[in-house]
């Protein structure tokens, strides 16, 4: 059976990336292979695990193309007869030529429960010290289709995470990633893989 051709685009540390990695050996990916890594940041350690897992990974940045990193992006990912997409802490908002290129073809992580603490401004860190700020009970993350309006798309999947007295922004946002994120995306990569090689 043919699998779907993934890309994973990414910006840091890449734990989702190792996540997917891990779960595509583990068989909990089947539909799917990881085809490509693309990365906006030279620096991003999500490229040594690309690199660690015989994954083919490549920088493209809007420093070096400006006006045409997206353009380039695309035809990177025709070039490499890329599927699917997933956006795994890749910290770029994409425009609506690309998300409406690639429609139905691009997923995302984010570290809360959409609607709650999402859209522009809110990635990374940041998203569990608003979440704390706030002084809600519960978070959690969501996997979502990618379309014009950021972290706007169809929900696929979510998993809520528990909020403990005394949380600092770097404590929960490991229990996310641990608890919920980890879990959600690759499965979400499986669901959409099976559903786009099923046609
Ligand atoms: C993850 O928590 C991901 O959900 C978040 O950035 C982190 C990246 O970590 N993404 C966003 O906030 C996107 N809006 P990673 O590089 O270790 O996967």
């Amino acid at each position: 059976m043919r699998k779907a051709r993934i890309a994973v685009l990414v910006s840091g540390g890449g734990t989702n990336l190792q996540a997917l990695i891990d779960a595509q050996k583990s068989g909990i990916i089947k539909s799917g292979e990881i085809s490509l890594v693309v990365s906006n940041n030279a620096d991003a350690y999500a490229l040594e695990r690309a690199k660690k897992a015989d994954i083919k990974s490549l920088v493209i940045s809007r420093k070096e193309y400006g006006d045409s990193f997206e353009d380039k992006i695309t035809s990177t990912l025709e070039e490499n007869e890329i599927d699917f997409i997933v956006l795994a802490g890749f910290m770029c908002i994409l425009s609506e030529k690309f998300t409406s290129h690639f429609r139905d073809k691009i997923i995302n992580v984010h570290p809360s429960l959409i609607p709650s603490f999402c859209g522009k401004g809110f990635y990374g860190l940041r998203v569990h010290e608003a979440a704390l700020e706030y002084g809600v009970k519960v978070t959690g993350a969501t996997v979502h289709f990618v379309n014009e309006i950021p972290d706007g798309g169809k929900i696929i999947m979510q998993k809520a995470v528990e909020i403990l007295d005394g949380d600092t922004p770097e404590v929960l946002q490991r229990r996310v990633m641990e608890e919920a994120e980890w879990k959600i995306l690759p499965l979400s990569v499986e669901k959409v893989s099976k559903e786009i090689i099923e046609g």
